[in-house]
């Protein structure tokens, strides 16, 4: 299959992008950068043997968008390419809409004139909001508390509408729990720019030295320990089940929503303490007051990707740990050679 994946230097798109190419796929990735080295491909194509076909293109450049769908063939789409800080996406509500939304309906145009319909999308378990009603199914409503978690929102709607348009659409929205680790080998992984936003990049710059100590946001949850609970799930496993999604629309027309997750939660503080494991040295930590709009409890149920994809996450907390830690180990800086703090 010759597969489009948008996004693919990324973090969720290099991983997958690897997988693609070692299962026989031929891809071509598309992605502006912004967020983004195109270091992690040329390591996909290291660990992988296979080439990969890069397009250094803006969603939001429709003209160029069509170009490389004029091409030639291409079977299916995965869509990762978007922004998805959230605290930035509080702060600059239009650039999110306008990259995400518009450039999601950039690509589906394309699609349609080039006669491409099967599409995976990155969707998130942000659409489910600050809801404490866990497991959560994809039943659940939709509720999300910030323009990022929202633009996900809408194009699950524009994507829903356009399968229910024209039923020769085969569309699956994923929705991803928390990403965390890193290919095996320690080549690519997740590379932020700037002061990490999320628990495990963070971690990980602490055991490294990059920064004093974890800040641990709030201790008086209605947890166990008091702290945050989620749902961390080894991007391996995530780029598995966008495989296992593409062989589902291979063979089914219509639109789809899966969880991705383990169905298991983790609190702030069992991270830290399996971080520490996995790192060998003990992560200093504080308290701090509860982030705004952090709900206590998040985790998947994910059963029906598993009946349905016959898709199940395989690898634990500390294998989570152990591989991200390889990586920010043997690159303590990412993809660049010099720091950025
Ligand atoms: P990432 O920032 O590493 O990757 C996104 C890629 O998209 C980057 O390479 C960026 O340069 C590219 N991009 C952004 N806007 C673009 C545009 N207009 N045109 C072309 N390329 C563009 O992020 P990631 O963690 O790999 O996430 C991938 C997708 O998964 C995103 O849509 C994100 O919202 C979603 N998601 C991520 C998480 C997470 O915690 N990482 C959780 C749930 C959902
Ligand atoms: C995890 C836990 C924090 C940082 C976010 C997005 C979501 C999705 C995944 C894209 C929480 C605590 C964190 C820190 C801490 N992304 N924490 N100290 O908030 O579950 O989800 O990323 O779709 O949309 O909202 O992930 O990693 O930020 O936080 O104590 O320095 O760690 O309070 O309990 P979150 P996270």
């Amino acid at each position: 299959m010759k597969v489009l994946v948008t996004g693919g230097a990324g973090y969720i798109g290099s991983h997958t992008t690897l997988c693609l190419l070692q299962e026989g796929h031929d891809v071509i990735v598309l992605d502006n950068l912004m967020n983004s080295s195109s270091e992690s491909l040329r390591r996909v194509e290291e660990i992988s043997g296979r080439t990969v076909d890069f397009r250094e293109v803006d969603l939001l450049d429709a003209d160029a968008v069509d170009a490389v769908f004029a091409e030639g063939a291409v079977d299916a789409v995965v869509h990762f390419a978007g922004l998805k800080a959230v605290g930035e996406s509080v702060e600059r509500p239009l650039a999110y809409y306008r990259n995400n939304v518009v450039g999601t309906l950039n690509l589906v145009d394309s699609m349609e004139k080039a006669g491409v319909r099967r599409l995976v999308f990155s969707s998130s378990a942000t659409v489910y909001g600050a809801s404490e009603h866990v497991p959560l199914i994809e039943k659940s409503p939709m509720d999300a508390t910030n323009p990022y978690g929202r633009t996900k929102e809408q194009i699950e709607d524009i994507l829903t509408d356009l399968g229910a348009a024209d039923p020769s659409w085969s569309i699956a929205l994923l929705r991803y729990f928390n990403p965390v680790g890193a290919h095996e080998s320690g080549r690519i992984g997740e590379d932020p720019r700037g002061v990490p936003n999320n628990l495990l990049p963070f971690v990980a710059q602490v055991a490294v030295g990059r920064r004093d100590k974890v800040m641990v946001f709030g201790n008086d949850y209605p947890t166990p320990d008091g702290t945050g609970v989620r749902d961390y799930i080894h991007v391996m496993d995530l780029a598995a089940g966008h495989l296992a999604a593409l062989r589902f629309l291979a063979r089914a027309t219509g639109t789809f929503r899966w969880n991705l997750g383990t169905g298991r939660g983790s609190s702030v503080l069992e991270v830290i303490e399996a971080f520490s494991t996995a790192a060998g040295r003990q992560i200093p930590y504080e308290f701090t007051e509860r982030r705004p709009g952090d709900a206590a409890v998040s985790y998947a149920d994910a059963s029906a990707a598993l009946a349905e994809l016959g898709w199940s996450a395989r690898r634990g907390l500390a294998e989570m740990c152990t591989d991200h830690w390889r990586w920010q180990q043997a690159n303590p800086y990412g993809y660049q050679h010099e720091p950025s703090f």
